[in-house]
């Protein structure tokens, strides 16, 4: 079995994001910007958010942090989006989810600019994605994508499973792997034999958010396992794949931490690094 280290692989992304930031600053005279906006207290989300902004500082991109408290209203959210959506100097916006109770995300989400969109979330990008055209795609579904590559994972012809439906995860997940050639099949809280589905899959994502729900038994010997969760049992973070049984099955599993996570602020960097390219070239 060999470990889909994500750890490394981000790091080694990160270093190529930063020679691309290095000569982006040089031709344009200014740093690649990312605006990050966390509203309330959320533990869970903080750590992200610090983890995002560290990213920056490694791949050469210039963070913006704007924290608003938990009390913030509706109105003063989406001013300060609409504030960083024209502020020429930040290429990427990113509202970290999930927003605390009363406020309308979809609403402050729908300011953010489509070529602002680094998340990928909006309709645009994701309508852009199903179409199979170019686009800025969910950050933690390229994660799993780039770590396959970088793995010589080949996905056309293979039969995949992904378990999780979210618009974040699982919908651009599935459409990823439709547009690399694979035969998908999404499966949910709905889906009746959820292990006889786990158990065709050559290549199996896990994005629910259920501590260890995927046991050695749903597992094919030898199918690929990547594990998207991000669960807290008893303090200690751990996935939606039970590591120690299902790594005598799978012939490339991902850890948790080390697998997914840091992969998918690599790609955020990356989507930052594009839209700014993007944004720069618009203009000459
Ligand atoms: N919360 C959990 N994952 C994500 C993500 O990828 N982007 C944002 N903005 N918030 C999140």
């Amino acid at each position: 079995m060999t470990v889909l280290d994500g750890k490394n692989t981000a790091a080694q992304i990160r270093a190529e994001l930063k020679a691309r930031t290095d000569a982006f600053r040089k031709k344009n005279g200014f740093a690649v910007g990312l605006a990050v906006v966390l509203v309330g207290n959320d533990p869970a989300s903080q750590v992200y958010v610090r983890n995002k902004i560290k990213g920056c500082e490694e791949a050469g991109i210039r963070s913006f942090a704007n924290y608003l408290p938990e009390t913030a209203s509706q109105k003063e959210v989406e001013s300060l989006v609409r504030e960083l959506a024209e502020n020429p100097a930040i290429h990427g916006i990113l509202v970290q989810l999930p927003l605390p109770k009363g406020l309308d995300a979809e609403a402050i989400l729908a300011k953010i600019p489509a070529e602002k969109d680094v998340d990928g979330f909006c309709a645009q990008n994701i309508g852009a994605l199903a179409l199979g055209e170019r686009a800025t795609v969910a950050c933690t579904p390229l994660g799993v994508m780039e770590l396959l590559r970088r793995y010589g994972i080949s996905v056309a012809g293979k039969r995949a499973v992904v378990v999780g439906r979210s618009n974040i995860v699982g919908k651009p997940m599935a459409m990823l792997l439709l547009n690399a050639d694979a035969t998908v099949t999404v499966c949910h809280s709905r889906t009746s034999n959820l292990k006889e589905e786990c158990l065709r899959a050559d290549i199996l994502i896990a994005a629910v958010g259920r501590a260890n729900l995927i046991t050695a038994d749903m597992v094919k010997e030898g199918a690929v396992v990547v594990d998207v969760g991000m669960n807290r049992v008893d303090g200690k973070l751990c996935g939606d794949v039970d590591y120690a049984s299902v790594s005598q099955k799978a012939s490339f599993l991902t850890p948790v931490p080390g697998g997914v996570g840091p992969m998918t602020i690599a790609m955020l960097l990356r989507n930052v690094c594009d839209a700014a390219e993007r944004a720069t070239e618009k203009k000459q």
